[in-house]
């Protein structure tokens, strides 16, 4: 069942401020009334502005969506906003210990989600997790847009995730005191934490200014007293925009220590890509922009109450799976793969990626729909992932059949089917098994908290064998792209 929100205006607050709290995303910062940040209104008034008028049209309009961006509002409303309801994965699974006393911390700092984890150095145990929202999303979705940002707003940024980590941790710990405190995250989250200057990434060749480990003290960050004491430590990135929770899903998935090549692939919202084993690992960041996670598709949303997230056809129609059972309201990225691959299958989509018999949309189930220009933002995403991957093999010049196995971090990850990520052709298809590994940059960040006297021989050596290749730059990747925008 769909479930309202009811607000009031809060004094000092605009109605936006308190949406963004709520989960919701911004995808432009509110810049370019790009539409992603639609909610519908139930009851009360939100004024329509010219901004809303750009982005939706006269009917969404008359049906109550509105930009969260731009709300403003006088009185209490109730708003609908289930396709926010976010699903942030965590892990506590066992990993090697170096037994020591007290309690340390790990902390995985992703573009759109966070996860603060608290653990016993003795025994290796996770004693407390706490999951939220970077609240930098407020300013713009993907690492681009925050870039953008800093460079306008300089400093904004970085006090706003300071202070809500450490204000995370403060609440995790009640009396136990963490001694230290590992950070992971891409280079972009890296050099916004650590107070770097991110304009070197914001044009080619996308160098970062400063990407080795970083040292503080809790306190220097302004971290609540209960955090005080602890040396906290953000890893170093790998070069790129991939940074050290790459370098973590290597240590989780054991890329470092295998005989044969295996793949990594984390499809956040900012994809990265790792090939490789002991003797040499390459690594990628992908743009794939957030279709995956329901983004810029006009009925995209998360994997909450109401989404399609399977589709499968049973010789007669269409069989749409909707989460929680209730009316479909929209679709995610597992349910977009599966859509794409049964349509493919039936023709209903051509290998172009055009819908046959000149059709306007693909009918899902109720009111949900694919339009042409969600298949085209599918075929983007999975284009510039395939292609990345492709160019990773072809530098590496590893055959395809000596690839022992098929790593896939983070949500997605988790619930795509490998059967339709492999028919659109997200998936090589080689015949490596995949296999999901769920947060493999809290994983990964875990083992190098319990192994203080390995540790660091360890990140340097990961250092030394991997390698960043650039892909925006590279003619093999514009080739690669193009062809594998083509559905196979
Ligand atoms: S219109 Fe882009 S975030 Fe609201």
């Amino acid at each position: 069942m769909a479930e309202y929100v009811l607000l009031h205006p809060e004094p000092g607050k605009i109605l936006s401020d308190q949406l963004f709290a709520l989960g919701i995303e911004f995808p432009c910062g509110g810049c370019s009334a790009c539409g992603g940040c639609r909610v519908r209104l139930m009851s009360g008034t939100i004024p329509i502005t010219e901004g809303m008028r750009e982005a939706l049209s006269e009917e969404e309009l008359g049906e109550g969506w509105r930009l969260a961006c731009q709300a403003e509002t006088d009185g209490p409303v109730s708003l609908d906003i289930e396709q926010w309801s976010a699903s942030i994965l965590t892990d506590e699974s066992r990993v090697a210990v170096e037994p020591s006393e007290g309690y340390g911390a790990v902390i995985d700092l992703g573009t759109t989600t966070l996860v603060v984890e608290l653990v016993d150095l003795a025994t290796g145990s996770v004693a407390g997790v706490l999951p939220g929202l970077n609240p930098q999303g407020r300013h713009g979705s993907d690492v681009m847009s925050r870039i953008e940002f800093d460079l306008r707003e300089p400093g904004v940024l970085t006090s706003l995730i300071r202070r809500t980590l450490g204000a995370m941790l403060a609440e995790l710990v009640r009396g136990r005191k963490p001694r230290e405190v590992l950070i992971c995250g891409n280079t972009v989250m890296h050099h916004l934490f650590c107070g770097e200057s991110v304009e070197p990434l914001s044009h080619v060749p996308f160098r970062p200014s400063a990407p080795g480990e970083r040292r503080f003290l809790a306190e220097e960050l302004g971290w609540p007293e209960e955090t005080h004491g602890a040396a906290v430590t953000f890893l170093p990135c790998a070069g790129g925009f991939v940074g050290s929770d790459l370098l973590a899903g290597l240590i989780a998935c054991g890329m470092h220590q295998s005989e044969t090549p295996m793949a990594l692939m984390d499809l956040g919202t900012n994809g990265e890509i790792a090939l490789g084993g002991r003797n040499g690992i390459l690594c990628a960041s992908t743009a794939a922009g957030p279709a995956f996670e329901g983004g810029r598709i006009r009925m995209g949303m998360r994997a909450g109450d109401g989404a399609i997230d399977r589709v499968e056809h049973d010789g007669s129609g269409l069989v749409c799976h909707v989460i929680g059972g209730s009316a479909p309201r929209g679709i995610c990225g597992s349910g977009l793969v599966d859509a794409a691959a049964v349509s493919l299958e039936t023709g209903a989509i051509g290998a172009s990626g055009r819908l046959s018999n000149g059709a306007k949309s693909l009918s899902l189930a109720g009111a949900v729909s694919l339009s042409q220009a969600d298949i085209r933002e599918l075929q983007l995403a999975k284009g510039a992932v395939a292609a990345g991957m492709e160019v990773l093999r072809q530098e590496a010049g590893t055959e395809a059949p000596r690839v022992s196995s098929l790593h896939l971090a983070g949500a997605f990850g988790n619930y795509v089917r490998t059967g339709s990520a492999r028919r659109i052709g997200l998936l090589p298809r080689w015949e490596a098994p995949v296999n999901p590994i769920g947060n493999s940059a809290v994983r990964g960040s875990r083992t190098l908290l319990l192994s203080p006297s390995r540790r660091q021989s360890l990140l340097d050596d990961l250092l030394r064998i991997t390698r960043h290749v650039e892909l925006g730059a590279n003619p093999e990747f514009q080739e690669a792209f193009v062809e594998n925008m083509i559905f196979p």
